[in-house]
């Protein structure tokens, strides 16, 4: 469970600098102006049950991303990703010094919950992999809804493990640490949502009417 943490974290930071590149990497295509980009993602994130939280967390993409829902998707899914992690190291800081505490409720709750964004997680990293992997060779329509639904299966299973963190803060007492983690988890949540109906957007695009 110690050496967990730190090993998580170091995944963390190898991925978050790699990820900083996503968006942008391999654009040969001349400077596409922000303005297409933004207004792009303003009409994309119309499909979330957050748009303004969509817009401001995707907005700073709105170069690398164009008008190209693949890497509006791939970076939607990044963000979240990101998110989770950090809520993970947030709810492990607060689980180190709960294990020291008297209060044994929320001390479990800190380490189901890790334990839940940890997964959560997870489960973006494949999402992301996935993405990456889309249309590679000898794949047909048929490989892409497969992939895509993958994809799919394993937003949706992030954010019910998202969930499951804050469920499992009902039976502790009300104090700074609820309420910290609460809202933590609500934003990511939200961000998750956000991802996971941009994902669902993308796959139906590509179906076609
Ligand atoms: C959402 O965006 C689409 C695509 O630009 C647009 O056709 C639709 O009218 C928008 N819906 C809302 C509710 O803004
Ligand atoms: C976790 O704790 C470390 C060390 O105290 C601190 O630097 C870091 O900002 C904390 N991370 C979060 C997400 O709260």
């Amino acid at each position: 469970m110690h050496a967990q943490p730190s090993l998580r974290l170091l995944l963390l930071t190898l991925f978050l600098s790699h990820l900083q590149r996503v968006p942008a990497a391999g654009s040969p295509t001349p400077a596409p102006t922000p303005a297409d980009g933004l207004n792009f993602i303003r009409s994309s994130c119309n499909v979330t049950l957050y748009p303004d939280v969509c817009y401001a967390t995707l907005a700073r993409y709105a170069a690398s991303v164009h008008r190209d829902p693949a890497r509006l998707t791939r970076a939607a899914i990044a963000v979240s990703l990101a998110g989770a992690q950090h809520a993970a190291k947030y709810v492990s800081n607060l689980s180190r010094e709960a294990d020291h505490g008297a209060d044994q409720r929320a001390a479990a709750a800190l380490h189901d919950c890790f334990e839940n964004f940890g997964v959560a997680a997870d489960k973006m990293r494949d999402s992301l992999t996935q993405m990456h992997h889309l249309g590679a060779a000898g794949s047909g329509e048929q490989s892409f809804r497969f992939q895509m639904s993958n994809v799919q299966t394993w937003m949706s299973a992030a954010l019910t493990h998202e969930e499951t963190c804050t469920d499992g803060f009902e039976d502790v007492a009300d104090g700074p640490v609820k309420s910290g983690v609460s809202s933590r988890a609500r934003t990511v949540k939200k961000v998750t949502s956000n991802a996971l109906a941009l994902v669902n957007s993308y796959v139906n695009k590509q179906a076609g009417p």
